[in-house]
């Protein structure tokens, strides 16, 4: 069954009197706890993409359905609850607040849940185990390498155990050890914990990870490639 259902999505901005179409009618779906990820030269519609996929923006038209439910239909706090509850973001430059230790990071998107005392912080703890950082929660962004500071920013992402991962450039700041340790979580999390995960890359070797490439031209997608058939359960 399809998590996330496009057809015909467009998304024009105005700048002035010019209109620019940056996507020009993406239909795209993909199946409950897929791995794919999308492909595509620098400004061809990608974290557009993203955004739209993870409600942060609206398409100018076309239809999106994520797990059923027409997104256009709902207003902005039904999309909040829905982006909450079904998705986690993972950023290219990890986006954690420097004054807060790994565990007070992780537990920020627990306190805009309303989890409070000791199932915000037991639930922090399990996602800093999930990605293998539970000796490190008291460390400070500035503490931890590259990598880790990643893994933080994927604990803080599954706190709230979304159904699906949205990764824009994940591994596009760091060495390539690094980005096969998060490639190697992100199957753990889509194997054992069965969440989707659309991951954006520039890396073949990181794109590869996924049973499917998206190759985004110019605001549409050019074609599709079968790395692995996945058989979904
Ligand atoms: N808020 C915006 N206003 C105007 N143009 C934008 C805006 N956001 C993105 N764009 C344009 O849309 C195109 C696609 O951007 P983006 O989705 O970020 O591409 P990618 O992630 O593939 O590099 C770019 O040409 C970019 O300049
Ligand atoms: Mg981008």
């Amino acid at each position: 069954m399809a998590i996330i259902e496009m057809k015909g999505i467009t998304r024009q901005y105005k700048n002035g009197q010019i209109r620019v179409e940056v996507l020009k009618g993406i239909d795209l779906r993909i199946e409950r706890s897929e791995f794919v990820s999308i492909m595509g030269p620098s400004g061809s519609g990608k974290s557009t993409l993203l955004n739209i996929i993870g409600c942060l923006d609206n398409p100018t038209s076309g239809i999106y359905e994520l797990d059923g439910s027409s997104i256009a239909k709902l207003g902005d706090g039904t999309l909040c609850d829905i982006r909450n509850q079904y998705i986690g973001f993972v950023f290219q430059q990890f986006h954690l607040l420097p004054k807060l230790n790994a565990l007070e990071n992780v537990q920020l998107p627990l306190i805009y849940r309303g989890l409070f005392g000791r199932a915000r912080r037991r639930a922090a703890m399990e996602a800093l185990e999930v990605v293998g950082l539970s000796d490190r929660m008291n460390h400070l962004p500035s503490q931890l390498s590259g990598g880790e500071q990643q893994r933080v920013a994927i604990a803080r992402a599954i706190s709230m155990k979304p159904f699906v991962i949205l990764a824009d450039e994940p591994t596009g700041a760091l060495d390539s050890n690094s980005g096969a340790n998060i490639m190697s979580i992100f199957h753990e999390l889509n194997e054992k914990h069965k969440m989707t995960i659309v991951q954006v890359t520039h890396d073949m070797n990181v794109a590869n990870h996924g049973s499917k490439i998206f190759r985004i031209l110019d605001g549409s997608i050019d074609h599709v490639e079968i790395i692995n058939e996945k058989v979904l359960v």
